[in-house]
């Protein structure tokens, strides 16, 4: 029980937090990708009102593609681990005995250049859902895959794309330094952006 609530908990805070940071830098990194997507938040808002917003904040397809690009290059989960419980035939005619654990490293098939091109490119395109027909189904599994993947994946994307939207409506994201670790460490600013609200709803903005 212990083992549970602190999974869900703990566990569950830490991978989120990760996926907003990396996302942020990602977007701080890169401004015109974080242009359009405040553009897309702005545009999702424009004339309407709260609760309509919030069911809709999980309809914003180029932020999801942000994220899901930040999700592969900085995977918060880098690797998982599983035993076998039989016997395995491998291709080549090798054969991993019942009882080897295995790791399968999320980070290596996120950045395996014969999976993904440049892998160290942030590049939401790939996430384009014209581009997915030429992924194959375990090339991006920062959730991990099979029976016991990560339950609460849904519930991480709403939270992803909620905090991300909210806060590029509030703050322009710039790269910065961090003195202790030197200038070429690049973390991110956050400069704040006049807010004005329409009858309810966020129609206005300003730099
Ligand atoms: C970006 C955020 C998250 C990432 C990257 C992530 C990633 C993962 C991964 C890779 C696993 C599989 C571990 C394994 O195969 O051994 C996992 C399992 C799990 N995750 Fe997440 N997770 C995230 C957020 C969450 C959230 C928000 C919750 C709960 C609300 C959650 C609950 C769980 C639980 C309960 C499991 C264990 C499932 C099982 O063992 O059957 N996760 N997660």
């Amino acid at each position: 029980m212990f083992d549970h609530v602190t999974l869900m908990t703990l566990d569950s805070h830490d991978t989120t937090a990760s996926a907003i940071c990396w996302t942020l830098y990602n977007l701080a990194r890169h401004e015109h990708y974080q242009e359009k997507c405040r553009q897309e938040v702005m545009d999702l808002i424009e004339g309407r009102d709260g609760q309509e917003i919030q069911e809709d904040l999980s309809n914003l397809p180029f932020t999801t593609m942000c994220i899901k690009e930040s999700l592969r290059l900085h995977s918060p989960v880098q690797a998982v681990t599983r035993s076998y419980t039989q016997d395995m035939v491998l291709p080549g005619n090798r054969t991993v005995p019942a009882g080897t654990i295995c790791l399968v490293s999320i980070y290596g098939t996120h950045h395996n250049p014969t999976v993904w091109t440049n892998p160290h490119e942030y590049d939401p395109q790939r996430f384009d859902p014209s581009n997915k027909k030429s992924q194959t189904s375990h090339a991006f599994i920062p959730f991990s895959s099979g029976p016991r993947n990560c339950i609460g994946q849904k519930f991480a994307m709403v939270e992803l794309r909620v905090v991300v939207a909210l806060t590029l409506l509030r703050f322009r994201l710039t790269p910065g330094v961090n003195p202790e670790l030197g200038s070429s460490r690049v973390l991110f600013n956050f400069q704040s952006h006049h807010f004005r609200s329409c009858r309810g709803c966020a129609a206005e903005y300003q730099h």
